[in-house]
């Protein structure tokens, strides 16, 4: 018997299947709206100028293709921690933030969920809605996932009030799921003031506060 033979295939990524059934879809008139990625009139890929030129800039600095340091290239972490949380703010002098980079925001939230589970919390909060992902990946690092009310489909906005009112239900020591803009998948953010008021809720309720911000670093 192969040590294989007791493997069952699985379904279908429900995300990631889209495209495939998109291309096989024989209607001329289809509008893909599975993944948010650019495309051009025609529908085809379309790549901006400036990643091309990044491109351009990159393969004329002829690197040496070494192994980078364990943590990921120190350029790149330094301007990301800069982009996230301002050039002005001391953090990267008093090494109150450290930063790690990893091949893609999956693995971002792999590895975070890892070291929670590992060292920090048991249970994590995630929103209703939230992208589907988010449950594989945490309860596979081993955390136990519970829903936060957040969105109400019959005004289509942000529900501020059951957030507010979740999260002060919430355990301490548990850390909480919020993406940091463009919520997936129902594009409903917080207005400053109501970060404002969540910011002091979550401090009051000693739960800690975990940002996905695929959005604004892809
Ligand atoms: C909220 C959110 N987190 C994480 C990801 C995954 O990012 P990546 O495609 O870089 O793995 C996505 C991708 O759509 C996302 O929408």
């Amino acid at each position: 018997m192969s040590f294989f033979s007791t493997l069952e295939t699985l379904p279908e990524d429900p995300i990631l299947g889209i495209p495939i059934l998109f291309a096989a879809d024989p209607r001329t008139t289809k509008v893909n709206l599975g993944i948010g990625t650019y495309r051009d009139a025609n529908g085809k890929p379309f790549v901006l100028k400036t990643i091309r030129k990044a491109e351009a800039l990159l393969t004329q600095k002829e690197l040496n293709k070494e192994y980078l340091p364990i943590e990921g290239s120190p350029d790149f972490i330094r301007e990301t921690i800069k982009l996230l949380f301002g050039n002005s703010t001391g953090f990267l002098q008093n090494g109150t933030v450290f930063g790690a980079q990893t091949v893609g925001g999956t693995s971002a939230l792999r590895i975070g969920a890892d070291f929670l589970s590992q060292h920090i919390c048991r249970n994590i909060f995630i929103s209703q809605p939230t992208w589907p992902n988010h449950h594989p990946v945490f309860s596979r690092s081993g955390l136990a996932v519970h829903s936060y009310r957040y969105y109400n489909p019959d005004t289509h906005q942000l529900d501020f009030d059951s957030i507010c009112s979740d999260i002060k239900k919430m355990p301490s020591g548990s850390a909480i799921l919020l993406h940091l803009c463009c919520h997936n998948p129902t594009g409903a953010d917080p207005t400053l003031e109501q970060w404002k008021e969540i910011s002091e809720l979550i401090a009051k309720q000693k739960i800690l506060p975990f940002f996905d911000a695929a959005p604004i670093l892809k």
